[in-house]
């Protein structure tokens, strides 16, 4: 309370201190004179106070002056040469970046007077000066600078100079406080000329001035966005692209050999845009016109340009993307199959289910393939068994058939054809231990180990959705028969369960499989059985309930947990394993009501059932079950 009363004094004597000449006929009683009002920071600050002989408050009276810096008082011993009227201070360090200076007599009650010091630093070198052209109207050469890194505490004032030598033309443009930036017109700068552009800094304590910049505007300039007029084929350029393309209309001037045009290209079945680009080129291009080339057949590509001037300047934005598709060739390569074989004892026949994927080298050449496997005949002639755009088929031979074919066509011709032969199956055992295991949030580790060798060509790891049995969701993969494990990657979800099995091929034949089934994560079933009471005799009960359907499971059963307990008695628990479904409640006392619920739990969680009522009565062992609503 008292200071802020003190400090509105103070305020308006210093008004009226400051007031140059000021008008009217009250004379202040007090001035204070200083070496300066903006120092640097930490420096001495010397002010003298002189009161007036004639002041009408002081006359004929002793006075005491004190000094006050803000709201402090400094001690008398900082005050030197104290005559009657005048008084000379001397602050050693002037360490605050703001304070009033005040001084004054008689406990401030009286005559009060003060100026403000500041203190600061002087402005450091601009830096990071950085000019770039614009060319869409309005055209500027637009200019922007950080200022140091120190604080000074003081406004701190900016100008920007130019100067054209060669038509000696130099320009300054002073810009308010703090302010950073300007856009130079474009009446003020000449392409293709050099200008030399530099920033000083000042406030009162200093000026600075920045590394000058010294550049043709047009190097600076970042182009408008070009655009790609066309992505096309020309005749048997196979494996390329021709890119037309122009700049945006105010540029179109611009020679082209006076430019840089950067092309990068995705395949438009990759997560579009999302990766990296698969080709990126530089050119000087002579003309609008640039060829991509080293690209896969028959595939679809989005292209986008960008621009700047030869090799220096700052990069345009990147212009919109345009598709184009490469020349189709007929696919090459081999495609990697997989085939597994059972009598039918119905048909006399083999049931064949075949799955096949492209191999590394495999390319489809094309857009639209489609699958076909042939059956040779007899005069050489193949009959046609699938013809399907899936990776997979199945069919029936007869037992004397050897092989089939596989290939891959597309609109312009088939692939190499990949022979398959056929085994009848075979009861070779070689696999043993196979185990499945989360290897992190999307695959799986699949590990086994093989007991019988000899003979033996490689694994096949198949791997598919136990929840659905559809066939285009088995995936496989082939693996030399010096493997043990494999880890095996896919659309893989958590709480939902997978068939894993390893099949050991030999050189005639298959062997059968060993399968196992995994979760990537488990977490608590969506149900709980219900408990049906199975039989009673004496005191006991057998109760025993279905098994929850695999939707529903969520992870594999470690257990059944059964609770029961008489009104007010102690909690009983009889536990059963995943296989066995059943328990049996002992020593149950009668005539009296038992209440139970189940808990049955994954190894990623439990649920609780709803609990039910058992009425044991005395007369011939008879119970009565009333479901309890509350929990479901
Ligand atoms: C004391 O201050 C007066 C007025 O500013 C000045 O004239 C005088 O020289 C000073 N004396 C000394 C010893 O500093
Ligand atoms: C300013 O200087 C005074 C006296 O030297 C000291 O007591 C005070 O701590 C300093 N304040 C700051 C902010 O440095
Ligand atoms: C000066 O004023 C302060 C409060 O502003 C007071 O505490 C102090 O006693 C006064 N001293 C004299 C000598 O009047
Ligand atoms: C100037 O630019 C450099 C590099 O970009 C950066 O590390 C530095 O912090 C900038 N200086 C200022 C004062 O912003
Ligand atoms: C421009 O500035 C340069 C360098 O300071 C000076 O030599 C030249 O005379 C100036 N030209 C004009 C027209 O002021
Ligand atoms: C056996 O062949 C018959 C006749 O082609 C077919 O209907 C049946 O589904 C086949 N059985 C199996 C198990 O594939
Ligand atoms: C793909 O090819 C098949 C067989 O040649 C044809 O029936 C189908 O219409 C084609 N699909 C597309 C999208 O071109
Ligand atoms: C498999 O083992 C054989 C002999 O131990 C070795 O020559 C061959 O390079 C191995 N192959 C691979 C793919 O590791
Ligand atoms: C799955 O991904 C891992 C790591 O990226 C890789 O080492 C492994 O070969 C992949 N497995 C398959 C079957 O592609
Ligand atoms: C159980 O306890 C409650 C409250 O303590 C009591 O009212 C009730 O009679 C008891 N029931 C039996 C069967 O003991
Ligand atoms: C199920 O009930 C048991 C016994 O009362 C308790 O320990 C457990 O925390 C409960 N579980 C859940 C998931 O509520």
């Amino acid at each position: 309370m008292m200071t802020y009363t003190w400090m509105l004094v103070i305020a308006v004597l210093v008004d009226s201190a400051n007031g140059a000449g000021s008008q009217g006929d009250i004379q202040p009683c007090a001035r204070i004179h200083t070496s300066s009002s903006v120092v640097p920071l930490g420096s001495p600050v010397t002010a003298t106070c002189v009161i007036r002989e004639d002041c009408p408050l002081v006359i004929g009276q002793a006075v005491h002056i004190e000094w006050r810096l803000g709201s402090e008082l400094i001690l008398n011993s900082l005050a030197a040469n104290e005559s009657n009227r005048v008084s000379r201070i001397v602050v050693p360090s002037f360490n605050r970046t703001e304070a009033l200076l005040v001084c004054c007599i008689q406990n401030c009650s009286q005559v009060v007077t003060g100026v403000e010091i500041r203190a600061g630093c002087p402005p450091e070198e601009p830096q990071n000066l950085t000019c770039q052209t614009k060319f869409s109207s309005p055209s500027s050469l637009n200019c922007e600078w950080e200022p140091g890194q120190r604080d000074t505490h003081l406004p701190t004032k900016y100008s920007l100079h130019t100067e054209i030598r060669d038509i000696n033309e130099n320009y300054t443009y002073k810009l308010p406080p703090d302010v950073h930036h300007y856009s130079i017109p474009r009446n003020e700068f000449v392409l293709f000329n050099d200008i030399k552009i530099y920033v000083k800094a000042e406030n009162d304590l200093g000026v600075a001035t920045s590394a000058p910049l010294v550049f043709d505007p047009v190097q600076a300039a970042k182009f408008d966005q070009p655009s790609i007029e066309t992505l096309g084929v020309e005749p048997k350029r196979l494996g390329c692209l021709k890119l037309k393309w122009r700049m945006s209309q105010q540029q179109s001037w611009f020679s082209h050999n006076q430019l840089s045009l950067e092309v990068r290209l995705w395949t438009a079945d990759s997560d579009q845009m999302s990766g990296p680009p698969i080709l990126v080129s530089q050119v000087r291009p002579s003309k609008a016109v640039t060829e991509c080339c080293r690209l896969l057949h028959g595939t679809r590509y989005l292209a986008q340009i960008r621009v700047r001037y030869y090799m220096q300047g700052p990069w345009s934005e990147w212009s919109s993307s345009k598709s184009g598709v490469t020349l189709e060739t007929a696919p090459t390569g081999r495609l990697d199959s997989w085939m597994k074989v059972s009598k039918n004892h119905t048909s006399k026949n083999l049931d064949i289910q075949l799955f096949w994927k492209p191999s590394k080298q495999f390319r489809a050449n094309g857009q639209n393939l489609t699958y076909v496997v042939l059956k040779p005949n007899r005069r050489d002639k193949r009959e046609r068994m699938c013809s399907t755009n899936e990776k997979w088929c199945t069919f029936q031979v007869s037992r004397r058939v050897r092989k089939v074919y596989l290939s891959a066509v597309n609109s312009v011709g088939e692939s190499p054809l990949t022979e398959i032969r056929i085994y009848q199956p075979k009861a070779h055992t070689a696999i043993m231990d196979v185990t499945a295991v989360p290897h992190d949030d999307r695959s799986f580790l699949v590990q086994w180990r093989a007991e019988v060798t000899l003979g033996l060509t490689d694994y096949v790891v198949e791997w598919k959705p136990l929840l659905n049995l559809d066939l285009s969701h088995i995936r496989f993969e082939i693996v030399n028969k010096n493997q043990s494990s494999l880890i095996i990657n896919g659309s893989f979800e958590p709480y939902k369960p997978y068939g894993i099995s390893v099949y050991p091929r030999f050189k005639d034949g298959m062997g059968p499989p060993q399968t196992v089934n995994a979760y990537l994560r488990q977490k608590a079933p969506s149900v709980v059985p219900k408990i049906q009471i199975k039989k009673t005799w004496w005191s006991d009960i057998e109760v025993s309930w279905d098994e929850i359907p695999l939707q529903q499971r969520n992870g594999f059963i470690k257990s059944y947990q059964v609770f029961y307990w008489e009104e007010n008695g102690s909690v009983q628990v009889e536990r059963a394993n995943a296989e066995d479904r059943k328990v049996i409640l002992k020593h149950l006392n009668t005539p009296s009501t038992y209440e139970a619920f189940m808990m049955v739990s994954t190894f990623g969680g439990s649920l609780n059932g709803s609990t039910i009522y058992v009425k044991m009565n005395s007369f011939g062992w008879y119970h009565i079950l009333i479901y309890h609503l509350e929990s479901q």
